[in-house]
């Protein structure tokens, strides 16, 4: 396997990819992020563009893509499901064909490849909290199937080019984070609290708030993304990346409201039908493996975030 400086991230800026350029740059590695800017934006990365040792490059990674690199991270793929449903065709081929060209790419300059997996590799689980063994429980024909099975098809490419070409593979499962540069209007529940108290509109609860979730901030899931890229070659994963302490709806809008200010109320609506049970990562492998666990409490992520916020807003 190349031992080298250069590395590629695609999807490098979205969310969590222009995150993990900052860090790679902050290592002094050389970074080519690669991006088609359906979720992800110029303005996420502006701030890259000043250094020698960073390059962006717009391209769709459903197509082959020939450059010199030392290490991939595969991040390119919407992740929140407005994003992915919008055209979920285009969703798949991102995921399964992304995968086959970015470990095509691997296997040709024999690199080392990451792929951001996710949670919902395990769909509706019958288990909680989910340790990677556990082989999921997911719907094949609904929408939010070409999420779901895309990713669980990439990890099937994964772990085939690992078998069959002896490629260096990692697979890291995801679970929700936040911070900033997440998308205004994602409809996650985190930007949404943030983006309704900023513009003093009512917070809006599904339910009576007392459903939990569980959310990693950025730096922390990040940091699990390289230090998975470092572990020894037979670490293949998949291995879990999240926060396992839960919090309450109610909790994390009250929290937002005391951070935020102003005049919103929180006004409660009936559970959407299709909302997701709770899910929470097992991390002991990740904690065993990556001697990594997250560090940055909710209340210093809100702040981080809501400062974001207020000035995306502001501009
Ligand atoms: N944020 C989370 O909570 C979370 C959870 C689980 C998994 N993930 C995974 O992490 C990765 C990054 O997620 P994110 O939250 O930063 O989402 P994001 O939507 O902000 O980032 C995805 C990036 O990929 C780009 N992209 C999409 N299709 C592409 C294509 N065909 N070719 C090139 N670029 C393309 C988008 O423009 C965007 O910049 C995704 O693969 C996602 O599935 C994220």
């Amino acid at each position: 396997m190349r031992e080298g400086n250069s590395v590629l991230v695609t999807g490098g800026a979205g969310f969590l990819g222009s995150h993990l350029c900052e860090r790679l740059l902050r290592e002094r590695r050389d970074v080519v992020c690669v991006d088609n800017f359906f979720t992800g934006t110029r303005r996420n990365v502006e701030h890259l563009l000043g250094y020698r040792n960073f390059e962006l490059l717009r391209h769709d990674v459903t197509f082959p893509l020939y450059v010199e690199t030392d290490q991939i991270y595969n991040l390119a793929c919407p992740a929140s499901p407005v994003h992915y449903q919008h055209d979920p065709v285009q969703t798949t081929k991102t995921s399964v064909h992304g995968a086959i060209n970015m470990l095509g790419l691997a296997k040709r300059l024999r690199a080392r490849i990451l792929q951001a997996s996710t949670s919902e590799v395990y769909g509706d689980p019958e288990v909680h909290p989910q340790t990677e063994s556990y082989w999921g429980r997911v719907n094949p024909i609904g929408i939010r199937s070409c999420y779901d099975e895309g990713k669980r098809c990439a990890e099937t490419l994964f772990f085939d080019y690992w078998r069959q070409h002896r490629l260096e593979i990692k697979v890291v499962r995801i679970f929700n984070t936040y911070g900033p540069r997440m998308h205004p209007s994602d409809g996650r529940v985190v930007s949404n609290f943030i983006v309704q108290a900023l513009k003093g509109h009512d917070i809006t609860i599904y339910g009576d708030g007392q459903q939990t979730r569980s959310f990693c901030y950025v730096d922390d899931l990040i940091d699990a993304l390289v230090r998975t890229m470092a572990t020894a070659p037979e670490f293949t994963g998949p291995v879990n990346a999240g926060n396992p302490v839960e919090f309450t709806m109610l909790a994390l809008a009250e929290r937002v409201l005391k951070l935020v200010g102003g005049p919103s109320k929180l006004v409660f609506k009936p559970l959407p039908e299709d909302d997701p049970k709770q899910r929470q990562p097992d991390i002991t492998l990740a904690r065993q493996a990556l001697g990594w666990a997250p560090k940055v409490t909710l209340e210093d992520g809100l702040k981080e975030t809501v400062a974001y916020f207020r000035d995306l807003l502001r501009s």
